[in-house]
Order: structure tokens, then sequence, then C-alpha cells
């Protein structure tokens, strides 16, 4: 495939903003973003990077922004349908709403027509990483990686682990691991997928189980851990409670091996310092889901209590109880979480913890997640101007108001097009599906 350039103005944020200050943004007004066998092969502003590419096919983007594909740290793809379930806190709304829809994922092709629509959903939304929770049916694993594969999205999933859930949503074989162990080596490492161990929370797996979990990622250093944790007090209780032994929530995980750098834990609302301190020390990590802990009503994470312990950090929709599938508005949500506490998001920070801070998280940090050389080339076509009040607000704005606006007023529709390693996978208006040959549009 001969490379091809995309023109538009080029906005990344590979290092946290909060360490590395405004050396952490990249951003060219005109860039140009050259891509050569899926891969970033350079980009820069577009007057000087052109000279070098002579002949180069370029697409032209006026008005818009090239952004990295965004990282969803936490979704559910089996909640697809309980998205907006009226009336429940965490427990109840498990057992009244997400129990029932996950135990229809028994039907394979059930499976298959979900996982099929919540990629496409995904990709309306500029998502094209994204760490996922299957149900405890080893077929809605395969279903969801099968479709990814065929995409050629960078997914990572697992089968859940629950032998205490409900009748009917429960792994019968108990602590056997021979189910996970044939999905790792079906799935792990083909196309762009990973693997993720995944004990749904502490409160649905037997000791035994958790125990299981716990030598299945010690003997998988490919493999991440992915969990909820100290997300709502009745659930904290509840965990206090069984694991009467252990000082706090994290320390139950601590005790199965299962903290450490692959881990995942979604939430982390309600941590005191000392946990956050042993999970930075372990260099674990939180994916934050605003939209999330706003619906069910599970509170509101500390910002800064995180960042002073040191603990990794990305973004997560957490649909269904999420209420968005898009990263722009999770942002936004994320935002007035923490102007609810007085510390206000910085847009550069809220897009690096959408972008490369989840990569980095999901340990695919040196292949999505930037816009650098070398990367796989996932990338989103922003449009300031999508709805008639973005264009009001964005016109004539800097860069840092712009994207501001987004995460605030935006959401799918604010998503022009999306690039899987190259590939238009996604694209909004009417010169839909990209002509293969590109016109070069420098004269
Ligand atoms: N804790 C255990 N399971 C779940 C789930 O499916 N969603 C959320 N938000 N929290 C959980
Ligand atoms: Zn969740």
């Amino acid at each position: 495939m001969p490379a091809t350039g995309y023109r538009a103005e080029l906005l990344s944020v590979p290092h946290d903003p909060r360490a590395a200050g405004s050396g952490a943004v990249v951003h060219h007004a005109d860039g140009l973003l050259v891509v050569e066998g899926g891969h970033v092969a350079a980009a820069g502003d577009f007057a000087t990077l052109v000279a070098r590419w002579p002949g180069l096919a370029v697409r032209h983007y006026p008005g818009k922004t090239i952004v990295p594909g965004f990282v969803d740290a936490h979704v559910h793809y089996p909640q697809t349908d309980c998205i907006a379930a009226h009336g429940h806190q965490l427990l109840d709304w498990l057992e009244r709403h997400v129990f029932p829809a996950e135990a229809a994922f028994a039907d394979p092709a059930h499976a298959r027509a979900t996982a099929d629509f919540f990629l496409g959903e995904l990709l309306r939304n500029g998502t094209t990483s994204a760490l996922v929770f299957a149900t405890v049916h080893a077929a809605s694993v395969d279903a969801l990686f099968d479709a990814a594969l065929a995409r050629d999205m960078r997914i990572v999933s697992g089968k859940v682990l629950m032998d205490l859930g409900p009748p009917t949503l429960r792994d019968s074989a108990g602590p056997d691991r021979a189910e996970s162990e044939a999905l790792i080596a079906r799935w792990h490492g083909r196309g762009r997928l990973g693997y993720a161990v995944t004990p749904r929370f502490a409160l649905t797996s037997s000791d035994a189980q958790l125990a299981m979990a716990g030598d299945l990622l010690a003997a998988h250093p490919e493999a991440l851990l992915h969990t909820h944790m100290a997300e709502n007090h009745a659930e904290i209780t509840a965990v206090q409670a069984r694991f009467s032994g252990c000082a706090d929530y994290l320390a139950v995980y601590e005790a199965f091996g299962l903290v450490g750098p692959r881990s995942v834990f979604a939430h982390c609302v309600h941590m005191e310092a000392g946990a956050l301190a042993r999970m930075a020390a372990a260099g674990a990590g939180a994916a934050l889901c605003p939209t999330s802990n706003l619906f069910l009503g599970s509170g509101l994470f500390d910002l800064a209590a995180l960042d002073a312990a040191g603990v990794r950090l990305g973004l997560g929709t957490d649909v269904g109880a999420g209420t968005s599938f898009s990263l722009l508005a999770t942002m936004g949500e994320a935002y007035k979480v923490c102007q609810l506490r007085e510390n206000p998001l910085d847009p550069f920070r809220a897009l690096h913890l959408a972008t490369a801070g989840g990569a980095q998280l999901l340990g695919i940090g040196d292949r999505v997640g930037t816009l650098q050389p070398g990367s796989e080339a996932d990338f989103v076509v922003l449009d300031p101007a999508a709805t008639p009040l973005l264009a009001r607000r964005t016109a004539g704005r800097n860069v840092a108001e712009r994207l501001f606006a987004l995460q605030v007023l935006g959401d799918d529709r604010a998503v022009h097009a999306t690039y899987l390693a190259g590939r238009l996978a996604h694209g909004r208006g009417p010169c839909w599906p990209e002509s293969p040959t590109l016109a070069d549009d420098r004269a």
C-alpha cells in the first residue's frame, strides 16, 4: 500500500500534562499525518512535511482536528441493552437488569449480534481500542474477538469469572481454569487482540476462584487483570463483611495475587490513601468511569487523591451503567465530577487519559494512543463544527477552548471519521465510503 497523507489540525497528548506540563501536547495547526502500511510514518507541519513525500496522495480535512483513536479503559459489551435502566444503585441494578441481560449470552447468536452492534458503536464514537467485559460464557468472548478480528480492532477482553453468581449466570466449573486457558490459547496475540483475566468483582467469586485467577495471571505474563473495586458503599460493606480478615478492598485482591502492573481496577471511587499508595507502588491502575458513577449514584472519584498517590489512570465509559459510548462525553462528565471536588480537569489532560493514558494502562501504549511515527494508525477526525451550537461555540477559538467545547458539547456527531490501522472504519457525511484513489490537493 502506498503512503497516504491526511491534512488537518493534528492534536495528541502522549505524555501526562500533570508531569510533563505544556511539553505533553503535540499540536500542528495545519498538520500532515502520513500513513504507510497501517502505521504512522510521519506527523508534523504540513508545509514542512509534504516536501519530504513527493507524489503523496493527500486527503484534506479542512476545519477538522485529527486526534489518536480513543481508548475505552472499561466497558461491558453485553450491557449494550442495559443502558438507561431506571432507578437502582449498583447491587440492585446488577440483580434486576444486568444479570438477566447477561444470562441471554448463553445463546451464541445473541452474543454475535450484540458484539457486532457494540463494535459499530465504538467506531461511531471514535473508540479504536477497549478493555471489555464479556460474560461468563466462553462463547461470548469468541463472539467479541471474532468480530474485533474481522474489523482489525485492538480489543482486550476475557471470560468473566463468577462462580457465586445467580444460578442462570454462574461458572458451573468453579475454580476450573481450563476454559480460560483455552480462550487465551485461542485468542491472545491474534490480530490486535489481547486477553484479560476477568473476575467480575470480589463478591461474585469464591476464594478458590479468586486464587485460580491469581494463578492464571501468574502463568500468563502477557495477560491483564480486569475487575471492579470500591465503586459503591453497599458493595464495600459486603466485601468487608465477607473478607473480615482483610484491611480493605484492595487487600482482598492482594491476598489472591491480583494486584500488579497489569491490573486494571474499574472505579476506585471510595479508596483510602493507604490503599491508593499500595496500588501505585504495585503499578496497578484505575479506570475512572464518571458517567457510570453519576448514573448509579456511586459517588465522586477523587482525582487529586489518585494523583497524589501516583496511580496510573484511564477513562472508561462503563456502558451499561455508563450512559454514553462517547469518550468525548466521558471527558466532559469527568470534568464535572472533578468540579464537584473543586479540582477542574484540564482538557488536554482529559484527552491524554482518553488516549495515551488509557493505552498505557492497557499495556498497549507502545502501539496506540498517540500519533507518533511507528505507532499503529488508529485515529479520529473530529469536527468542531458538527452541530450548530458547536460551530458557534468553537468559531475563532484557540485549540484548548475548542477541545474543551468538544468534551462538553460533543458526542458521536463530532466524530467525522474513524480510522483503524490507516483504513477508514467509520465516516459521517455524504462522501463515504472514501474513494481509494485520493486526489493530491497540494496545488
Ligand atoms: N461491579 C460488578 N459488576 C459490575 C458491573 O457489571 N457494572 C458495574 N458498574 N459495576 C460492577
Ligand atoms: Zn463495569
